[in-house]
């Protein structure tokens, strides 16, 4: 399997990914599904190894995703679920992270409600120089980099099996519908698909999608220094002009935890105006595919009988491909460790 160019210790955000190593990861998830289709679907690359998942917030593909990936590289696994651990008992989230490294946990996998969990590990991992990769799982609002990468493994895989690369997406139209400023599903993509070259349109009402949302990608950081310069990302409050040719559609989930306020007038007239629907699906390019990163509100983003059709529907392929990229990317990490 491929490492060449990777050098990374913690993934906690997309934003400076290069080129490059998007392109390791998808070479190296494809080494992994090839793993994964053999009688013994194990290899012992991360043997002695451990990886620890730290679940702060409920999770269900995600999580057995990490867990089943660490196991098919035979590391062991430590399972942390907040309700029945020390948290209750009034631990910080860091000692709960020096518990670990004491019992030699050599990955952390993150997931917490909060956006920057996963960083303040990571720097204090840093800053006691242990040699601990820190994988963020989904952080608030804030990103949640191995579900982009499952995605464009996905669709990257569709366009070339063998060998899946960013550069297949470079002429593509993708469109991402709903309730934007609440994901951090769609914060990774945006870097990640940008980055390929495809265009990138955003869709959704004005309170879910805001203006300054163009600002994410324009605003941070100097372009000049970014990796991936002349992005190209475009917003509508309408859904047609972000459907119209597109090539792939990916849909979001509404996010009804993370709603303070009442952004919505009601789930029916959400899904009259931006729903996923057949009748939608007729202004796109004809060989479109749909992709959610689940779990779905049936009926409400996408209707009920669309995300059960396999041929629009990526959903059921986006989470076999988790297991591949998650051992892709604890590989990579890993490797060089032990
Ligand atoms: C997403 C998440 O938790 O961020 N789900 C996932 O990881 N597959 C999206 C969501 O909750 O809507």
């Amino acid at each position: 399997m491929a490492t060449a160019t990777w050098t990374r210790r913690h993934v906690l955000s997309l934003e400076d990914f290069t080129s490059a190593e998007y392109d390791t990861i998808l070479q190296t998830a494809a080494s992994c599904r090839e793993v994964l289709s053999r009688r013994t679907k194990k290899v012992p690359a991360l043997q002695g190894q451990v990886v620890a998942n730290m679940f702060f917030e409920p999770s269900t593909r995600t999580r057995s995703s990490f867990e089943l990936a660490a196991k098919r590289l035979s590391a062991d696994t430590l399972n942390f679920a907040p309700g029945t651990s020390s948290l209750t008992k009034g631990e910080t989230i860091l000692d709960t992270a020096k518990t670990y490294l004491a019992m030699g946990a050599d990955m952390m996998v993150i997931r917490h409600r909060e956006a920057g969990v996963p960083h303040a590990i990571a720097t204090e991992m840093d800053r006691l120089q242990t040699n601990v990769g820190i994988l963020n799982a989904g952080d608030g609002q804030h990103e949640h980099p191995s579900q982009a990468l499952l995605d464009l493994f996905t669709i990257t895989s569709l366009l070339d099996f063998e060998y899946p690369r960013l550069k297949l997406l470079a002429d593509k139209k993708i469109a991402i519908v709903g309730d934007i400023v609440h994901s951090r599903v769609a914060r990774s993509n945006i870097w990640s698909l940008t980055a390929s070259g495809a265009e990138v349109h955003l869709a959704g009402p004005p309170t879910l999608v805001p203006q300054e949302f163009t600002e994410y990608v324009q605003g941070t950081g100097d372009q000049a220094e970014s990796p991936i310069p002349n992005r190209r990302l475009f917003l509508h409050w309408d859904i047609e002009p972000a459907l119209k040719d597109a090539d792939f559609i990916m849909t979001l989930r509404l996010q009804k935890e993370r709603m303070t306020a009442h952004l919505l007038p009601s789930l029916r007239e959400y899904h009259q105006r931006y729903g996923i629907t057949r009748d939608r699906l007729k202004l796109c390019h004809p060989g479109v595919k749909i992709l959610h990163p689940g779990p779905v509100n049936r009926g409400v983003e996408i209707s009920s009988e669309l995300m059960d059709d396999p041929q629009f529907s990526l959903i059921s392929q986006q989470v076999t491909s988790g297991v591949a990229v998650r051992m892709a990317l604890l590989y990579l990490m890993g490797s060089g460790k032990s």
